[in-house]
């Protein structure tokens, strides 16, 4: 059984949603630890209510961001962490963090990346004019919004969209898409070939996976 450690900055729905996924056994991981680099994150309470060990690395307290991912991977390490998942984590890993913890680091993206890297997506996606937009989770490596891709879901952008709508309904897919993404790590069916992954499943239990992730005409 794994141990998963979960990274937040703010709300964190998505961390909700693994510690479900988690905590109902549909993944065969326990959360180890919750942390985050503010304080007032508000997930931290909820992980709390949750019985969850959380911690709290604040990075003002640190001069650089070596010295924060540092501290960062000591508490990790410390909780035994297998598994990194970003969840709305806002800092950019250093190398000293990404390689701790190679190949192991999670991240989601409310785009389908390599398009639209970086803040403002959901608008960036809007200005562009694209139909589609999405959401990704893939392996963290020393780039920004970067690294070989675990799974996406497409999400269509509607006519009306604002870029409130649009996040909230790329968000509804995130929350399908991370624990899926979770589950397959955690069994061991991802393996990184140089920038991409092979995911070792059958056509069934791929086909599976796509039909969670089909837009079912809901416009939250
Ligand atoms: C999500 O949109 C995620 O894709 C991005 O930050 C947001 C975090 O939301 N990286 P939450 O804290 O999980 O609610």
């Amino acid at each position: 059984m794994k141990n998963v450690g979960i990274l937040i900055s703010g709300r964190g729905s998505n961390m909700a949603c693994l510690l479900d996924a988690m905590s109902s056994g549909r993944i065969r991981a326990r959360c180890a630890l919750v942390l985050s680099n503010r304080p007032d994150a508000q997930g931290l309470d909820l992980a709390r209510g949750r019985g969850i060990r959380t911690a709290v690395v604040d990075h003002k307290a640190s001069s650089s961001r070596e010295e924060h991912d540092a501290k960062v991977v000591e508490a990790l390490r410390e909780a035994e962490v297998d598994v990194v998942c970003l969840a709305g984590y806002m800092r950019l890993l250093s190398p000293v963090f990404v390689r701790a913890f190679k190949d192991r680091i999670l991240n989601i993206h409310p785009a389908l990346l390599p398009a639209f890297p970086g803040l403002h997506v959901q608008q960036q996606a809007l200005d562009a004019g694209v139909r589609f937009s999405g959401c990704t989770v893939h392996l963290v490596d020393e780039e920004v919004d970067h690294g070989p891709i675990v799974l996406q879901a497409v999400v269509p952008i509607l006519p009306a969209d604002s870029e409130e709508s649009l996040s909230r309904r790329i968000l509804s897919y995130e929350h399908r898409l991370y624990p899926l993404a979770l589950e397959l790590v955690c069994e061991g069916r991802v393996t990184v070939e140089g920038p991409r992954t092979r995911l070792d499943l059958t056509p069934e239990r791929y086909r599976t996976i796509l039909e969670c992730l089909i837009w079912n005409g809901d416009t939250p």
